[in-house]
């Protein structure tokens, strides 16, 4: 396939909007998956992918498509992409392998804040971008209000618009005539020249090892060949390549414009850099301008729940990290909850589906510890460290100032819901910014928000004022000086570390406050009485007391035959391994997540 019978594209979409529903019945259309698989949306591949319904790991697949107006056979690059916020990252890595993008949009739901950040993703990177309006099968389905808005927010010409039902196929035969008439070819320019390869997304296979997506930007790849990473200088043989059709299928060689995978024999796909370039060993090349890496936003304390479970867990983490190479850990000690993890996502839906995954995958129950984005903070003695553990804050003598990270949000909503969400966003400490009125009685709305704010309810509550019908999406704004504090929970004067938490000055009280009433809440009564006190400083901002437990004189005295009463001694051996003592109070496990959870 030279290059002009080549296209490569993305499909970008709002979550929910139908793409993997799309990718499927693409591949299904072109024979690249059988009938019989089909229906298991193959690409979302993960189990808290199909659980969840979301779509994580970008997938890629090559198709074979015999091209009906002038007979030849198409080799067509399809990458599938997340479609949320916290994946941006694979967004636009995918992006950068192709030259144009599907931009589906939902007949019912119009354009939402996401529809509008992947769009201008695409147009960053250079993309021509298809419209295709799905779900035209819904009897709620309003094509032309749909087509206006795409008119009036990227300036589409409504005949542009593909028309389409990805679940029942209504339309779905003219979207691959439209890839290959409006998405240009990769350019045919470097097919002389020696090989350049952009690698674009990497994953681990038990068997293979590291596996490379990579574009071929100039000239060829074989098996055999000797490459080196141009970011470490470190060299590698191919040991095999070829296309996903729609797992490896190899072909022992990838041309100028091919999308396709290589195997070079790495041992963690920490060594395979997103952005990097390749090139054959002593050909160098200028390499390609290389991308951000994913950066960690949110972090959390993770411990097993048996402190036993500590190498375990290491262990998995290990392995997980081969897959996932977006999370970062470092090892923390914590007085309340023992040896274990500070880790690092790229927002919450990432740290849950991490948290999902460590438990289903690998077996490990974890306790983690509330979120908490990374702040900045400047020491009197001119230092700057960066701290994203709670427990670790500076106190006030050597703190100067703290910088927190700032988000651009960007919520689409409708016009009904404005009072009550320009409220929320200001009780978010929000500052507006814009204001833009769109079509269908919606608007859009930017605001800074510091990212805190962001990361704890403010997505849920953002669905439950609107309804459901408001959408958010945002991106990094920086950092921005901030007026925080360390509030500490003190239980029976002793700090319980992993509970502590970085508010800002406005919110600590009423944070505080809450604290204590839940920990109230969840810690059992002891033969001792319990002070619960949440302090700032030297302030003692909120306390509770739970007074000491009477003896328990009528104790049962259980009979019964042996087996029943052995079950019952082993489940309490289990209940007290779940037990996690915070200072001289003992906790249970399910009470430490309920406190967890609802903070
Ligand atoms: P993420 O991968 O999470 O971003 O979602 P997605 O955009 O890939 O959406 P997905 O394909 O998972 O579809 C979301 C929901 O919409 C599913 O329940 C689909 O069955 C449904 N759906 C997709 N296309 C159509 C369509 O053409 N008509 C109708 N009625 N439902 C559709």
């Amino acid at each position: 396939f030279t290059p002009d019978r080549i296209r490569n594209f993305s499909i970008i979409a709002h979550i929910d909007h139908g793409k993997t529903t799309l990718s499927t019945k693409l591949l299904s259309l072109t024979g690249t998956l059988p009938e019989k698989i089909y229906g298991k949306q193959y690409l979302d591949k993960l189990q808290v992918e199909k659980e969840r319904g979301i779509t994580v790991k970008a997938q890629t697949c090559t198709m074979i498509y015999r091209n009906k107006e002038d007979g030849k056979d198409y080799l067509l690059n399809l990458i599938d992409t997340p479609g949320h916020v916290d994946f941006n990252y694979e967004v636009s890595r995918s992006l950068m392998a192709c030259q144009g993008a599907l931009l589906v949009v939902d007949a019912v739901q119009g354009v939402q804040a996401q529809t509008m950040a992947n769009f201008y993703l695409a147009l960053d990177a250079g993309l021509e971008v298809i419209p295709v309006i799905n779900k035209i099968d819904l009897p709620t389905a309003d094509v032309n209000r749909v087509k206006q808005e795409l008119k009036d927010v990227f300036g589409f010409h409504p005949d542009d618009c593909v028309l389409v039902s990805a679940k029942t196929g209504i339309g779905i035969k003219d979207i691959l005539p439209a890839v290959i008439e409006r998405i240009p070819p990769p350019s045919s320019e470097g097919i002389k020249k020696t090989f350049k390869g952009l690698l674009f997304d990497s994953w681990f296979d038990r068997f293979r090892g590291v596996i490379c997506l990579v574009k071929v930007v100039d000239g060829q790849i074989k098996r055999g060949e000797q490459i080196v990473a141009a970011g470490s200088g470190q060299v590698y043989e191919v040991f095999d390549c070829g296309i996903m059709h729609p797992e490896q299928k190899t072909t022992g060689a990838l041309y100028t414009g091919q999308v396709g995978y290589i195997t070079p024999g790495m041992k963690t796909s920490k060594e395979a850099r997103v952005g990097d370039t390749f090139y054959i060993k002593d050909h160098p090349v200028e390499p390609l301008p290389g991308f951000q890496p994913a950066k960690q936003m949110v972090f959390a304390g993770v411990y097993p729940v048996d402190s036993l479970d500590y190498n375990p867990l290491k262990d998995s983490f290990e392995k997980l990290m081969l897959t996932d190479s977006s999370i970062s850990i470092s090892k923390e000690n914590s007085v309340a909850l023992g040896m274990g993890f500070r880790c690092g996502f790229l927002g919450l839906l990432h740290m849950d589906v991490v948290l999902q995954r460590l438990e289903q995958e690998y077996g490990q129950i974890v306790i983690a510890t509330p979120p908490t984005v990374p702040y900045r903070c400047l020491l009197t003695s001119g230092e700057e460290k960066i701290i994203s553990n709670p427990a670790e804050y500076p106190t006030p003598d050597v703190l100067d100032r703290t910088f927190e990270p700032m988000v651009k949000g960007f919520i689409v909503l409708p016009t009904e819901h404005f009072g009550a969400i320009v409220k929320l966003c200001m009780d978010s400490r929000g500052i507006q910014q814009n204001h833009e009125t769109l079509e269908g009685g919606r608007i859009r709305l930017t605001f800074s928000f510091p990212l805190a704010e962001i990361v704890t309810d403010f997505y849920d509550n953002l669905k439950r004022v609107s309804s459901g019908y408001a959408s958010l999406d945002y991106e990094d704004n920086g950092y921005a000086e901030s007026d925080v504090v360390k509030v500490r929970i003190l239980l029976n004067g002793e700090e319980v570390d992993s509970l502590s938490a970085i508010v800002h000055r406005s919110k600590a009280q009423n944070f505080a406050r809450s604290l204590v009433k839940r920990l109230k809440n969840v810690v059992e009564r002891q033969m001792f009485q319990v002070n619960i006190q949440a302090a700032a400083g030297g302030d003692i901002l909120s306390r509770e007391t739970i007074s000491a437990m009477r003896k328990d004189v009528t104790a049962k005295c259980y009979g019964g035959d042996i087996t029943r009463r052995r079950k019952l001694l082993d489940k309490q051996k289990e209940g007290k391994k779940r037990m996690k003592s915070m200072g001289c109070v003992e906790l249970s496990q399910e009470g430490f997540l309920k406190l967890m959870k609802s903070s």
